[in-house]
C-alpha cells in the first residue's frame, strides 16, 4: 500500500506549481476578501439612512436639515457598488489566469512523466486511466484553484466580516445568532466523512468508463470481427450506469444533510424575528430599528455560505481524489533511468553484444522467462534467434535497449553494461522493429524518418528500398506523402512491417534488432530484404528473430531457445549436423535432411 497523500501535501503541491503566479494569486485572494467586505457597505449605509432619515424622532427634521448627508450616503453606496463590481471582474480574471497557468504546467509535466516511463509502467497503467488523469482529474485540480479556494475565502470573509459588523453593531443579538454555530460544525464534519470515500469511488468509475471507451474504440476491428458490438455497448452501458448511480448517490448525501443546514439557516431568521422583535418592543434601548433592518439585511450573508458549504465540500473532495491520482504520476520515477554519471557514448558503438549469465522474470510474473543466457555477438555479425512461441525471444531482445532490467547477470554492449550508458546514447545506437508494428498518423515519409526527423526524402527512399517497400509506396496515391496510421489509408500487415523495418534502418543503428519483422511478407520479398540487409552501407550488428529457415540459414550464428534457455547454438550447417531442434525445423520446412 502506498502511503496516503495528506491534504497538506496536496495544497503544498499546488503551491509549488503556482510559482511565479503566487503574487497574482495572493492578490486574487485579497480581492475576494475585499469585495466580500464591500458587500457590507450597502446594509451599513442603509442602516444609517433608516436610523437618521426614516425612523427615530428627528427623522423628518433630519430629512430637511441634513439633506447633504443623505445625498452623500446614496452616492457612496453607488460608488462602493461600482468598486465592488470592478474588483469582482478583475478577480475572476486573476483566478482564471493563475489556474489555467497551473493546469498548463501540470499537464505538460505529467505528459513528460508519462512519456519517459518504462515498460513496467505501461504494463501497469491502462491508457483510459492515464487519459482520465490528464483530463478530468486535472480539471478538478484547476477547479480547486479557481473556484473552491475562492468560494471558501468568499464564505469565510463574508461570514467573518458580517459577524464582526453585527457584533460591533449589537453584540447581544449577534451572540444569540451564534447559538447555531456548533450545529453547523457537526453537520459539516459528518458530511465530510460520508462524502470523501464517494469521490474516490466516483473517480474510479469515471476512469473505468473511459478505459472501456478507449479500448473499444481503438480495438474496434476486433469488436466487429466477432460481431460483439451489442455486447460491448451493453458493457459500456453498464459502466455508464455505474458512474451515473455513483454520481447520484454522492449528490444524495448532501441532500440528506441539506435539510438540517437549511433548517439552521432559517433558524437565523427565526432568532432574529423573535429575539430582535422582543428587544425592539421590550427594550428599545438595546436595539434600534436601523440595527434591526441591518441585521435582517445581513442574514443572507450568514445563511448563504452555510448553504454553499455542501457544494464546496463536494468539490474539495473531488479535488482531493483527483489530485492524489495526478500526484501519483507526478511523483513517479521510472525504475529504468540513467544511473548517476551514466556514460554518454559520443562515438557510434561498434555493436558487440554480450549476454553474461542473464536471467529475467517480469515483475508481475513469478516464473523466470529467461534462464542463464550466455551469448556473444561480434560487431557486424548477423545472428538469428529461433524458438517456439512464448519461449522468450522478445523478452531477450528487449533487454538490449534496456526496456527491462535482468534479474541476474549482465547485458553488455562493447564490453560495457547497458546499465552504464545513458538511455539516450544507448537507444540511439539501436534500431528496433518491434513485433507488433505501430505506425503514427503521419505520412509514410514521416513514419520512416521518425528517428531522424532531418532525413532527406532521397534517404527515406533509399531505406524504403532496402526494406523492399519502395515499390508499393510509389504505387500509393500520394506516394511518400500518403497518410497512414490510425485514420489514414489501410496497409497490409507485410507493408506495415516493411515500413517499420525502414524506420529501424533509417537511424543507421549500430545494432539492428528485427523481431519477427518479415513474418508477414512473402518469400520472394523476404529474400530481397535479406539481400539488402547484407549490403547496408553502414556497419551494423543484426539480431534477427525469425521462424523461417530461409531467413536464418545465412546467419553467422543461430541461437535456438526453448523455455527461456538457449539450447542450441551454431551455424546452419553445424546445427543440422547436430540433429536437434533446428535440424528438425529444417526438415519440416524444406524437406532437406542432414
Ligand atoms: P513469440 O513472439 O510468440 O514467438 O514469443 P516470444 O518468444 O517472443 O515470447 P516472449 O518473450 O514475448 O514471452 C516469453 C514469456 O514471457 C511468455 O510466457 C509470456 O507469457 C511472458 N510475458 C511476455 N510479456 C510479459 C509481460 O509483460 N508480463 C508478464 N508477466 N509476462 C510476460
Ligand atoms: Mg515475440
Amino acid at each position: 500500500m502506498k502511503p496516503e497523500i495528506t491534504t497538506k501535501e496536496k495544497i503544498a503541491w499546488i503551491w509549488g506549481y503556482l510559482k511565479g503566479r503566487r503574487v497574482l494569486y495572493f492578490i486574487a485572494i485579497l480581492g475576494t476578501l475585499a469585495y466580500n467586505v464591500l458587500q457590507l457597505t450597502v446594509p451599513f449605509f442603509s442602516q444609517k439612512i433608516v436610523d437618521t432619515f426614516l425612523s427615530g424622532e428627528h427623522a423628518s427634521e433630519n430629512l430637511i436639515t441634513q439633506r447633504d448627508l443623505l445625498i452623500r450616503l446614496i452616492v457612496l453606496m453607488v460608488v462602493f457598488t461600482l468598486i465592488r463590481v470592478t474588483i469582482v471582474y478583475l478577480d475572476c480574471m486573476a483566478y482564471e489566469h493563475a489556474s489555467q497557468e497551473v493546469l498548463f504546467r501540470i499537464r505538460n509535466r505529467l505528459y513528460d512523466k508519462i512519456e519517459r516511463q518504462d515498460m513496467h509502467f505501461y504494463n501497469t497503467y491502462r491508457t483510459g486511466d492515464l487519459m482520465t488523469r490528464l483530463t478530468g482529474d486535472l480539471d478538478a485540480v484547476r477547479h480547486m484553484i479557481a473556484w473552491v479556494v475562492r468560494s471558501i475565502i468568499e464564505s469565510f470573509s463574508l461570514m467573518s466580516a458580517t459577524l464582526i459588523f453585527l457584533f460591533w453593531m449589537n453584540w447581544r443579538l449577534a451572540l444569540l445568532l451564534m447559538i447555531t454555530a456548533p450545529f453547523i460544525f457537526v453537520i459539516i464534519i459528518r458530511f465530510k466523512m460520508k462524502v470523501a470515500p464517494m469521490h474516490a469511488l466516483l473517480r474510479e468509475k469515471f476512469a473505468n468508463m473511459n478505459t472501456a471507451a478507449q479500448e473499444n474504440i481503438s480495438g474496434n476491428r476486433v469488436v466487429k470481427a466477432f460481431a460483439m458490438e451489442e455486447y460491448e455497448i451493453s458493457q459500456f452501458n453498464e459502466r455508464n450506469e455505474d458512474y451515473r448511480d455513483t454520481n447520484k448517490k454522492t449528490a444524495l448525501i448532501w441532500l440528506r444533510y441539506f435539510p438540517y443546514m437549511e433548517g439552521i439557516a432559517n433558524l437565523l431568521s427565526v432568532i432574529l424575528i423573535v429575539a430582535g422583535g422582543l428587544m425592539l418592543i421590550l427594550r428599545p434601548d438595546l436595539l434600534t430599528a436601523g440595527e434591526y433592518v441591518a441585521f435582517s439585511g445581513l442574514i443572507w450573508a450568514l445563511a448563504n455560505p452555510m448553504r454553499m458549504l455542501g457544494n464546496v465540500m463536494n468539490e474539495f473532495q473531488r479535488f482531493s481524489a483527483a489530485s492524489a491520482k495526478v500526484m501519483e504520476i507526478d511523483r513517479s520515477e521510472p525504475e529504468i533511468r540513467d544511473i548517476p554519471d551514466a556514460y554518454e557514448a559520443k562515438e557510434r558503438l561498434r555493436g558487440e553484444v554480450t549476454f553474461e549469465n542473464v536471467s529475467f522474470s517480469y515483475e508481475d510474473g513469478t516464473l523466470p522467462v529467461l534462464k542463464h543466457i550466455n551469448m556473444k555477438i561480434k560487431p557486424g555479425q548477423t545472428v538469428a534467434i529461433m524458438g517456439e512461441t512464448g519461449c522468450g525471444k522478445t523478452s531477450l531482445i528487449h533487454l538490449i535497449p534496456r526496456f527491462y532490467e535482468p534479474t541476474e547477470g549482465t547485458v553488455k554492449i562493447d564490453g560495457r553494461s547497458v546499465r552504464e550508458y545513458t538511455l539516450k546514447s544507448l537507444r540511439t545506437n539501436i534500431g528496433l522493429a518491434t513485433q507488433d508494428v505501430l505506425l503514427y498518423s503521419d505520412t509514410i515519409d514521416g513514419n520512416i524518418a521518425y528517428g531522424d526527423m532531418d532525413l532527406s526524402r532521397r534517404e527515406v527512399e533509399r531505406y524504403a528500398k532496402y526494406s523492399a517497400a519502395s515499390d508499393f509506396i510509389s504505387k500509393m496515391p500520394e506516394g511518400y506523402d500518403t497518410i497512414v496510421g490510425e485514420r489514414g489509408v489501410g496497409l497490409s500487415g507485410g507493408q506495415k512491417q516493411r515500413i517499420s523495418l525502414a524506420r529501424a534502418l533509417a537511424v543507421k543503428p549500430a545494432i539492428l534488432i528485427l523481431d519477427d519483422t518479415t513474418s508477414a511478407v512473402d518469400m520472394e520479398t523476404e529474400k530481397q530484404i535479406q539481400q539488402s540487409l547484407r549490403e547496408l552501407d553502414f556497419p551494423c550488428t543484426k539480431i534477427i528473430i525469425a521462424q523461417r529457415i530461409s531467413t536464418t540459414r545465412t546467419a553467422d550464428r543461430i541461437f535456438i531457445m526453448q523455455d527461456g534457455a538457449i539450447t542450441e547454438e551454431g551455424t546452419h550447417e553445424e546445427l543440422i549436423r547436430k540433429g536437434g531442434y533446428y535440424a528438425e525445423l529444417v526438415r519440416l520446412q524444406t524437406g532437406e535432411t542432414a
